[in-house]
């Protein structure tokens, strides 16, 4: 059912054409998500590894539904200009987390052309994890993602629209919406 959270504020009712996921959708979503992590890991102490900025909502939301021993580390990945990727792929803080011998769970706010992914996944392996798994609010179903990911936990599938909210960004704005919307550009 959709409340007063799920209503597209005044002031960015130009820029957002609908709401495409409910506030209260995703909170249940998320309760759902967090029970199945934490029976997967229990015993495990599995390291959180969100990737800032557009994950520090889902995390926080998400880490507080893990009821089991974690740990939580952030990097940055910067790939998007506007609404277009461009392709390539900045990372940024990984030298200073400490991954060997650790069950890594990347936490995205979207997985798109994957290409982020793509990038991360080569480096990550090179610091010698126990285990590496994805685990992203949002995966797009769309043709410009070429190659195969394996995505253990997907809170929802999305059609190929740009959309913002709940973390998600147009150029730094509108990631402290509620819901999730498409944007309209
Ligand atoms: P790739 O293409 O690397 O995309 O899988 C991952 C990153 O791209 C950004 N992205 C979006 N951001 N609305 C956004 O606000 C979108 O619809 C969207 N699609 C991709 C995002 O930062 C993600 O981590
Ligand atoms: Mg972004």
């Amino acid at each position: 059912m959709k409340g007063v959270q799920d209503e597209v504020p005044e002031y960015v009712r130009g820029e957002i054409a609908s709401v495409l996921i409910s506030a209260e959708k995703i909170r249940e979503r998320i309760e759902a998500l967090g029970r199945e992590i934490a029976e997967d890991c229990k015993g495990k102490d599995p390291l959180l590894l969100g990737i800032l900025t557009g994950s520090f909502v889902f995390l926080s939301d998400l880490c507080r539904e893990i009821e089991c021993k974690h740990e939580i580390a952030f990097l940055r990945a910067k790939s998007y200009v506007g609404t277009e990727s461009t392709g390539k792929v900045k990372l940024e803080g990984l030298e200073s987390i400490d991954i060997s011998g650790r069950h890594v769970i990347i936490v995205e706010d979207i997985v798109d052309t994957g290409n982020t992914l793509e990038k991360l996944l080569p480096i990550l392996f090179e610091k010698k994890p126990a285990s590496v798994e994805i685990c992203t609010l949002l995966l797009k179903e769309t043709e410009r993602r070429t190659k195969d990911l394996s995505v253990k936990y997907t809170a929802f599938t999305i059609p190929d629209q740009f959309v913002v909210g709940y973390g998600l960004d147009y150029d730094q704005s509108m990631r402290h919406l509620p819901f999730i919307g498409i944007f309209k550009p």
